[in-house]
C-alpha cells in the first residue's frame, strides 16, 4: 500500500512510525532486507575505511538519523530541500537539493555520497537526476565512491540509471563486501544498490 501513495506521505508515515515506536520504547520494526543491507553492510564497510573521511547522505527521515553515528569523528554531511527534515540531519546539514551541492562545498570535497531513495523520490526527471549526478562526481575526489539506491519498479523507476548521461562519467565499482557492482533485492519493490567510483584524472604521457 505504501508503494502507492506519495513520497512525502510514505516519509510521513515511516517517520510518525519510527518516532511512535521509540517513545514507547518498542525498538524498531523488523528491518526490510534493503535496510538491512543498507545499515548492516554497506554503511558498517565504509565506515570502517579509513580513507572515508567526508561523506554526504542525500535525503534524510527519522529512520535515518542515527547514520551518522557510524562516521563519528568524520566530515558527515547531509542534505534535504525539505526545510523540517533539518531534525533528521547531520551538525553538517544542509537545505537544499543536491543538485545545486555546488552553493555549498568548494571542489572535490568527499570520500563518499550516499543517494538511497531519492532517485524516483524527488529526482524524478532525466534533466533533474542528470544534474544531481554531475553534482556528486564534480564534488567527489578522484577514486570517490557513489552509492545509488533505487526501486526498480514503476513509477519510482521512470528515470534508469543506465540512462542518465552524468552516471557514465563513473566506473561501475565491484563492491567488495556484497561482492558486486549491482545489488537488487528479490523483494516488491526491487530495491537495488548500484557502486560506482569517480575515474582517477589519466595523465597523457608525452
Ligand atoms: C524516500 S526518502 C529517502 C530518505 C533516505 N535517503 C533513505 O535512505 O531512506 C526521500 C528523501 O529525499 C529527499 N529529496 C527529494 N529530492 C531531493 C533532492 N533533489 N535532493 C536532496 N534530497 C531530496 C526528500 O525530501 C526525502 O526526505
Amino acid at each position: 500500500m505504501l508503494a502507492t501513495i506519495s513520497p512525502a506521505a510514505h516519509g510521513m508515515v515511516r517517520s510518525i512510525l519510527s518516532a511512535a515506536r521509540s517513545a514507547l520504547g518498542l525498538g524498531t520494526n523488523r528491518l526490510a532486507e534493503d535496510r538491512r543491507v543498507l545499515e548492516q553492510v554497506i554503511l558498517p564497510a565504509y565506515a570502517s575505511r579509513t580513507d572515508i573521511e567526508r561523506v554526504l547522505f542525500v535525503g534524510c527521515a527519522a529512520y535515518t538519523q542515527h547514520y551518522g553515528d557510524l562516521f563519528r569523528g568524520r566530515d558527515y554531511w547531509t542534505i534535504d530541500p525539505v526545510a523540517r527534515r533539518r531534525r533528521y540531519g547531520a551538525q553538517r546539514h544542509v537545505v537544499g537539493r543536491v543538485e545545486n551541492l555546488g552553493d555549498h562545498v568548494q571542489g572535490e570535497h568527499f570520500d563518499l555520497v550516499i543517494c538511497n531513495g531519492v532517485l524516483g523520490w524527488g529526482l524524478n526527471t532525466l534533466e533533474d537526476a542528470d544534474t544531481a549526478f554531475a553534482a556528486c562526481h564534480r564534488h567527489l575526489r578522484e577514486r570517490g565512491e557513489l552509492v545509488l539506491g533505487w526501486n526498480d519498479i514503476a513509477p519510482r523507476n521512470r528515470v534508469l540509471p543506465e540512462n542518465v548521461p552524468a552516471l557514465r562519467r563513473f566506473e561501475p565499482l565491484m563492491f567488495e563486501p556484497l561482492q558486486t557492482a549491482r545489488l537488487r533485492i528479490d523483494a516488491p519493490h526491487r530495491h537495488t544498490f548500484d557502486f560506482y567510483r569517480k575515474p582517477e584524472l589519466r595523465t597523457s604521457r608525452p
